[in-house]
């Protein structure tokens, strides 16, 4: 009898992925969950990161979508610290030569990438390297905030800021506030939650490259050099180019034969880390129906996520840089002797989508960007609203 039922669970799809009930109190592996209409989700104080969502597939099959650890704790040792669902800051995405100008002062921040040439992420001990505390937890609902000292990785002045994540009726949704307390400083923020919309289940490719991918306002991108830092320049998307794909919506890995893609985010690099522009030449309210600035979907699963937001720009990186050590959750991808898959995330195996405003764009104060990107004691606080919607069929 004993050995039939472990023979039983080796080979069917586990039930039930999540704790079921809402107790107050983080489960056993130090995860916050919430619970909405046909979604659940797990959180930790960690880079205020998502850790586990959970939907039903098109046949009824809980999947888990976003990539993360088993645990809270393993949150901090964890070396390769892929920013896993958290909140990069207080500046996020790249810093040209660590270095920025304010009111004709020079500040040098810590740098973190490329043997010292730049700051990716709000540098070495950036925000989603330290934990969060939980101020506020419902059934649907959780807020992190953090208070990041004047100084901290060479920023000028104290940030505060505060991270709400509520789930409703297949939504999650995530308002980030931050206010500069002291001094003029750089804040931008964003989720960089990776995702595979089959919960790495899919028996035919453990890959996100057939997830299709649309962007309707995005018919320009930054233009960045050999190590993603942006030139100043404004690259047009031409129809039917690698990165276009506000055209109609296109299999993440349509392009990937194309000589175009070679080098694309990056030197020797063969996919995609771009930001890609959010124009709306018309006044609207970012949570109209159908105005999604992302749709990705997986034919497979049938999951569909719309991502509806206020903020101006996009990234999207296809995992380009995934080299399959990095171990599957207990929640995804196959066990047991016949497993399809070895229970890794391969490279191109997932999609980070981040709502976000022009990268590097304190260093570009061409593109009129000072405004939404530095902040200051008394003036209006850093607001990033967004809406991860999802269908399923
Ligand atoms: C939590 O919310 C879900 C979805 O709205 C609901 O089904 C459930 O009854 C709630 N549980 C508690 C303990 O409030
Ligand atoms: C914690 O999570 C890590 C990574 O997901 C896993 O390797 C480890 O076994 C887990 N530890 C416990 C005690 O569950
Ligand atoms: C890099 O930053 C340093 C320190 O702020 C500055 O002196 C130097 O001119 C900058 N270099 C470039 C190429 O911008
Ligand atoms: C994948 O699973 C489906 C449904 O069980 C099955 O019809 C299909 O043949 C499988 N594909 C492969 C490549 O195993
Ligand atoms: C999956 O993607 C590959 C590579 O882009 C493509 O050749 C194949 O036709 C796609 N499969 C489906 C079912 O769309
Ligand atoms: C690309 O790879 C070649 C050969 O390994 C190396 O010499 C070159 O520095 C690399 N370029 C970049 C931008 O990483």
């Amino acid at each position: 009898m004993r050995s039939i039922l472990t023979v039983a669970a080796l080979l069917l799809p586990t039930t039930t992925l999540a704790a079921n009930a809402f107790t107050g109190e983080p489960d056993a592996d130090g995860k916050y969950w919430l619970f909405g209409t046909g979604i659940s989700a797990a959180f930790v104080p960690y880079g205020a990161s998502i850790s586990n969502l959970l939907i039903k597939d098109k046949s009824g099959i809980e999947r888990d979508i976003v990539t993360g650890f088993d645990n809270a704790t393993y949150y901090k040792i964890d070396t390769q610290h892929p920013h896993f669902g958290g909140v990069p800051g207080r500046y996020a995405n790249r810093i040209r030569n660590s270095s920025f100008e304010i009111d004709g002062e020079v500040f040098q921040v810590l740098p973190n990438e490329n043997d010292g040439l730049n700051t990716l992420h709000g540098g070495p001990d950036g925000w989603d390297w330290r934990d969060f505390n939980v101020v506020a937890y419902t059934n649907t609902s959780i807020t992190f905030s953090i208070v990041d000292p004047d100084g901290k990785e060479g920023f000028p002045g104290e940030v505060v800021s505060y991270i709400t994540y509520a789930l409703g009726d297949m939504t999650w949704d995530a308002k980030m506030v931050a206010i500069a307390t002291t001094k003029k400083t750089p804040i931008m923020l964003s989720s960089h939650t990776y995702w595979n919309l089959d919960g790495f289940a899919n028996n035919e490719t453990n890959l996100a490259l057939n997830h299709s991918l649309h962007l309707p306002y995005s018919g320009q991108r930054v233009a960045v050099d050999s190590i993603l830092i942006p030139t100043g320049e404004i690259l047009a998307n031409p129809k039917g180019s690698a990165n276009d794909f506000w055209s109609k919506p296109k299999q993440i890995g349509t392009d990937f034969g194309r000589e175009e893609l070679v080098g694309n985010c990056g030197g020797n690099c063969t996919g995609y880390d771009n930001c890609w522009l959010v124009n709306r030449p018309y006044a609207h309210d970012w949570r109209s129906a159908d105005q999604y600035v992302a749709r990705l979907k997986s034919e497979w699963s049938g999951i569909q996520l719309d991502v509806y937001s206020d903020q101006e720009a996009f990234q999207m990186y296809s995992c380009n840089f995934q080299d399959g050590t990095m171990a599957l959750k207990k929640t995804q991808g196959f066990f047991g002797e016949d497993a399809k898959y070895p229970r890794v995330i391969p490279q191109y195996g997932c999609v980070v989508l981040e709502v976000q405003d022009y990268i590097d764009g304190i260093n570009h104060p061409e593109w009129g960007r000072l405004g939404k990107q530095v902040f200051g004691p008394g003036g209006d606080p850093y607001v990033l609203q967004v809406r991860h919607k999802f269908t399923v069929g």
